[in-house]
């Protein structure tokens, strides 16, 4: 007898679960009309007293569903007064509404959008006393109150949720410290751990998101401090930190900082060491000329077996150009048997850094030759090359790059472009940004710059300007087919700071 009953109690499970989670996943769809009414009393009506409201709410006919009531959340996703009060509307007449966990974060992020802690909190507890729970909620708990400084409740979320049964949690407060970090909100992040780590023992990853965190923010200070605290609790960085950390350091000029942990790293765990970290290191080291440190890594990576790509050798010629010893950095290309498009930029970017933007021209040409296709990367190096980052005034109104551009981008409809832009040339002298050059080509590229870039090329070319006409040239003959049209590249990170 016992044992039909539990096995009817098990039947009986499983139907009520399979019931839920069709609730929770219902495919009937909401009917527009209905929502659009209810959601027009919810919103006129939603500082009426309850009895008004609800009344309202009564002679209205809808179709209340889970999804229903989704919807109602989403039509209100910054308003905590609409939807609260439907919801208060359901539990009096529909006590037996199928909610869920996911109605239930729905309503909790209304209501945390909304900036009500009180009843946030309130919710909350009695989200955690119902048990519907989970690593969202806590997210959007952790997010919310960080986000209002409510730095005593962030901590108090973790305390509330043991006491109802959702214990301490590693891999939940990891997901957590990671959804706080993704919106900034680091310090707070910091402040939970530190404050749980007698509950929750922070491991690599949790260190690890913390200085990624203050690392994108660009503070220094607090993620070597973060840092410095993993070390105190013996536990071993990642790799992924430790590149993180090194490449901060390069960014902030702190050379010195990075290569001393590189060096420390080197020192203790050198067979982990990957290929990803000696080229972040030779990378940097080559962008500001490191050029004696930069070759012992290089030499170390090589003698460790580890292939040398393309980009890092184009990270390797852009250095020695930029320290002008322009002869090695040629050798370096000769001896790669088919260098790709990275290290024809290494080298232009070297070369126009330089100010030799002739001789940059001939990369560009070889490469061509070699059968290697110019980027827009390339061409607006080039031109900045050629021109300045601001464009030339040229006597010849032919080629007067003011009127060039000027009168292309009217010809576009740009022009409030043009009209910045001759702004920024009145003012030449003073403070003038770069002309975009970015921009410029885009808008051209089309059948209209084909054209026009054909013509440019013949009268810089009858005055002697051959590198520029070729460059423009060839962008038009780019533009001739859809195809390259589409495969345009968009500005990379390097083509500005050329
Ligand atoms: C560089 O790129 C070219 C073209 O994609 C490829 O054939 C070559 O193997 C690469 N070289 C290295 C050293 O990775």
């Amino acid at each position: 007898m016992l044992l039909r009953r539990t096995s009817f109690l098990i039947l009986n499970y499983r139907l009520f679960t399979t019931i839920t989670a069709k609730s929770n996943n219902p495919i009937s769809p909401v009917n527009q009309d209905q929502l659009l009414r209810v959601c027009t009393i919810l919103y006129q009506q939603q500082n009426m007293p309850e009895l008004r409201l609800n009344s309202k709410l009564a002679s209205t006919e809808f179709q209340l569903t889970h999804e229903f009531f989704l919807q109602v959340c989403n039509t209100f996703p910054y308003s905590w007064r609409p939807v609260y009060r439907f919801f208060q509307y359901i539990q009096q007449q529909n006590p037996a509404f199928p909610h869920t966990t996911v109605s239930f974060n729905k309503m909790l992020d209304v209501i945390g959008k909304s900036r009500n802690i009180d009843l946030f909190w309130s919710l909350l507890s009695d989200m955690a006393r119902r048990r519907f729970v989970n690593d969202k909620t806590f997210i959007i708990a952790l997010k919310t109150l960080g986000g209002a400084r409510e730095l005593k409740k962030c901590v108090e979320v973790f305390h509330l949720m043991n006491g109802n049964g959702f214990g301490y949690n590693l891999e939940t407060l990891n997901k957590v410290v990671r959804a706080m970090c993704g919106c900034k909100l680091v310090d707070e992040a910091k402040h939970v751990v530190f404050k749980l780590r007698d509950l929750i023992i922070p491991d690599t990853a949790t260190y690890r998101i913390l200085i990624d965190g203050y690392c994108d923010k660009g503070e220094v200070i607090e993620a070597s401090k973060v840092w410095n605290l993993m070390m105190d609790d013996g536990v071993r960085p990642d790799l992924i930190a430790f590149e993180k950390m090194m490449e901060m350091f390069f960014k902030k000029d702190m050379c010195g900082e990075a290569l001393k942990l590189f060096r420390t790293i080197r020192f203790k765990r050198m067979d982990e060491l990957q290929d990803s970290s000696y080229k972040l290191v030779i990378k940097w080291l080559c962008k500001k000329g490191m050029m004696c440190d930069a070759q012992e890594v290089f030499d170390e990576m090589r003698s460790r077996g580890i292939q040398v790509d393309n980009v890092t050798l184009g990270d390797v010629v852009y250095g020695l150009v930029s320290r002008h010893r322009i002869r090695e950095a040629y050798q370096v290309v000769k001896e790669i048997d088919s260098p790709d498009i990275s290290v024809y930029h290494g080298l232009i970017k070297g070369l126009v850094r330089l100010r030799r933007a002739s001789e940059a021209t001939e990369v560009f040409r070889e490469m061509i030759r070699r059968g290697c296709e110019p980027t827009m990367h390339t061409y607006i190096m080039l031109l900045q090359g050629h021109l300045g980052r601001r464009g030339r005034k040229g006597s010849d109104p032919l080629i007067n790059f003011d009127t060039i551009f000027v009168g292309g981008l009217v010809k576009v409809g740009k022009s409030k472009e043009a009209g910045k832009y001759v702004e920024r040339v009145m003012n030449r002298g003073l403070e003038v940004p770069r002309f975009d050059y970015n921009k410029f080509l885009h808008y051209f590229s089309n059948e209209e710059g084909m054209v026009m870039f054909e013509e440019m090329g013949k009268k810089l070319r009858e005055v002697g300007l051959v590198d520029l006409a070729d460059i423009f040239e060839r962008y038009g003959q780019k533009m001739a087919t859809r195809d390259r049209r589409r495969n345009r590249s968009p500005i990379s990170e390097d083509a500005k700071d050329v």
